[in-house]
């Protein structure tokens, strides 16, 4: 058990889940038991995140994510499990329990420490002979020893168990490499160490912990990058190479670049608010992450069509957290270390201070293709750039960029003007009755949210989805007969009931907070819904009992065993497996 349970309850208690989201949502009550407000995890004008203060739960209908106090502060801080029950304690003026570090706390603390020993040991081999090949490379990329200390940036030696022996001699197994991702396992069941003549990037989350590599090959070879695989410490989709340098920037803006060598060679040259995605595009979590250190990001990715496009998809994502956004527009370089290189820092600079912002850089794009001094072309861009200001989401803003396009193509602005309001009225309708539409189609009546959830047995499903309804509304239940999880056809839904059963088997209380450390965060978005939905609790031991005889019929039905292998090999069988003895 992570926290005693006494504690949990006195937790959730004194952070009224009204109260706690109020700090960040402006809540509304419509009539109802629930409140509303604007949903704070993805981007809506109707608010359609719900709060309710008899079941201290969360839960938003547009983008599904739902759960409790704790839950709710996890997710939009960021933090995990323990670290939001110590926010909560703090706020509600509560002591921490004593022995409050769980195992996996501790599993996680020992994984920082092994990261930060081969750090120190990639680290270290820079200066050994064999790392001469890495120091000729930092030569070529002129990334000076002070920056190379700054990152921490290493060299891992060109062979199968150099690092693996340095870590043995310092206490770590072979199996705790292998978690933190650092080793590789050979057919013949040997480690070998992962990371082969390579420059090591550590990348180091802002509390300062080592939670992963990036390796970057030593000439054209492939792959060029190689990532640390997930780990229990390491998100690639949650964390930023640098970011742990640039928050403590004074220049209130925070440079987006594609590579680490980009980032590397930016902070060099001054610009020490660089951070990049860590090898993939970016994604809503960092982009969270970045709206917590700064309010304006600025753009600056590759200078190819990929960067180009790249650019577009991240402006969408930044501006639906408010962030003021700008694109720099490097001509004559393939990329910010390119550019620094070739142009100087100062150039550098001035592309900053002039760098525009994200309608403008997209209508820029637009008005690149087309030769305004064609009628036939004219006419094409006006469409675009039409449609560009059409998508934008508030009025004023609309009628500036509508006079700016009507300018640039020396027609009358009113026309554009009135052309562009038509077209947005048409976008939002268009968006809304896609909504419903979507939401109406049989297929999609009651699958959950997340897509990998999807039930391949709606009907069985909805059985599945009432046992856990019921034991989570009324836990005497757990008495009564119930079904192996093995019998649920969806495995999300076999874990979820797993994981109450080993609730009550143990006699603790099911709610959002003894399942948040549990479930992850869409499994208790689905959890939240399934808890939601009505209910016929007035003879609900022959609901369960029809429920149940469902699942069977439904298994003869189909005749079909699906494949369980994974979710009894997992580690949360055992669970129910001692719940119910
Ligand atoms: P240079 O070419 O040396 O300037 O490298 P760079 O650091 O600027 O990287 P580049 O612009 O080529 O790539 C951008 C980012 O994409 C890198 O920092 C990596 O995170 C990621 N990336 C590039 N190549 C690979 C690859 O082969 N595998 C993986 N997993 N990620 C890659
Ligand atoms: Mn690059």
């Amino acid at each position: 058990m992570a926290f005693p349970e006494n504690f949990m309850t006195e937790l959730t208690e004194r952070n009224d889940i009204v109260s706690v989201v109020s700090e960040y949502v402006q809540l509304n009550r419509r009539g109802g038991a629930n409140m509303f407000g604007l949903c704070p995890f993805h981007s809506e004008k109707t608010p359609s995140f719900s709060v309710s203060p008899d079941r201290q739960i969360y839960h938003c209908f547009g983008c599904g994510k739902g759960g409790g106090v704790v839950n709710f502060v996890m997710e939009i801080e960021n933090i995990s499990f323990p670290e939001a029950v110590e926010k909560l304690a703090k706020r509600a003026g509560m002591a921490m329990p004593e022995q409050s570090e769980d195992r996996e706390s501790k599993k996680r603390a020992r994984m920082y420490e092994i990261n930060k020993t081969a750090a120190r040991f990639f680290y270290e081999q820079l200066s050994t002979p064999a790392g001469a090949i890495a120091r000729d490379y930092m030569d070529r990329r002129q990334i000076g020893p002070v920056t190379a200390k700054n990152f921490g940036i290493g060299f891992a030696p060109n062979t199968w168990d150099a690092m693996i022996k340095a870590l043995k001699e310092k206490g770590y197994s072979d199996f705790e490499m292998y978690d933190a991702g650092l080793v590789k396992r050979g057919k013949n069941g040997g480690f070998y160490d992962a990371f082969r003549n390579r420059l090591m990037f550590p990348v180091i989350d802002v509390r300062g912990n080592v939670i992963g590599f990036s390796g970057r090959i030593l000439d054209d070879g492939e792959p060029k990058y190689l990532n640390s695989p997930e780990t229990l410490v390491f998100n690639k989709s949650r964390n930023l190479f640098a970011l742990n340098l640039a928050k403590k920037s004074k220049s209130g803006y925070i440079i987006l670049s594609e590579g680490n060598i980009d980032v590397v060679s930016l902070h060099q040259a001054g610009f020490d608010s660089a951070v990049a995605s860590l090898g993939t595009s970016l994604t809503q979590e960092q982009a969270r992450i970045i709206s917590r250190y700064t309010n304006q990001v600025i753009i600056a990715y590759d200078n190819d069509s990929a960067g180009i496009k790249a650019s577009q998809r991240a402006i969408g994502i930044l501006e639906k957290l408010d962030l003021k956004v700008k694109v720099l527009r490097m001509s004559g370089a393939k990329d910010p270390d390119e550019y620094i290189k070739t142009k100087g820092a100062d150039a550098f600079r001035n592309l900053l201070e002039g760098s525009e912002n994200q309608v403008d850089y997209r209508l820029r794009s637009i008005k690149d293709k087309y030769d305004l001094s064609v009628d036939e072309y004219r006419v094409a861009f006006l469409k675009e750039a039409t449609e560009l200001v059409a998508s934008l989401p508030g009025a004023p803003e609309r009628q500036v960029y509508a006079k700016r396009v009507a300018e640039l193509a020396s027609v009358n602005g009113d026309v554009i003007a009135e052309e562009a309001e038509r077209l947005h009225k048409r976008l939002v309708s268009k968006a809304y009755k896609g909504e419903i539409k979507k939401s109406a189609r049989p297929e999609n009546l009651n699958q959950p949210t997340e897509k990998s959830f999807r039930y391949e047995n709606p009907a069985s499903a909805v059985a599945e989805e009432g046992i856990i309804r019921l034991l989570y509304l009324e836990p005497e239940l757990f008495v009564q007969a119930l079904p192996e999880p093995s019998e649920f056809t969806s495995p999300v839904l076999a874990h979820i009931y797993t994981e109450v059963c080993a609730l009550l088997g143990e006699h603790r209380a099911v709610n959002t907070s003894a399942l948040a450390p549990v479930l992850s965060s869409q499994e208790m978005s689905l959890l939240v819904s399934i808890i939601q939905k009505p209910e016929i609790l007035s003879d609900s031991r022959r609901t369960l009992a029809d429920y149940i005889d469902r699942i069977r019929s439904e298994k003869e039905r189909t005749g079909t065993k699906p494949d369980f292998a994974a979710i009894m090999r997992s580690k949360q069988n055992t669970a129910y497996e001692k719940a119910r003895k």
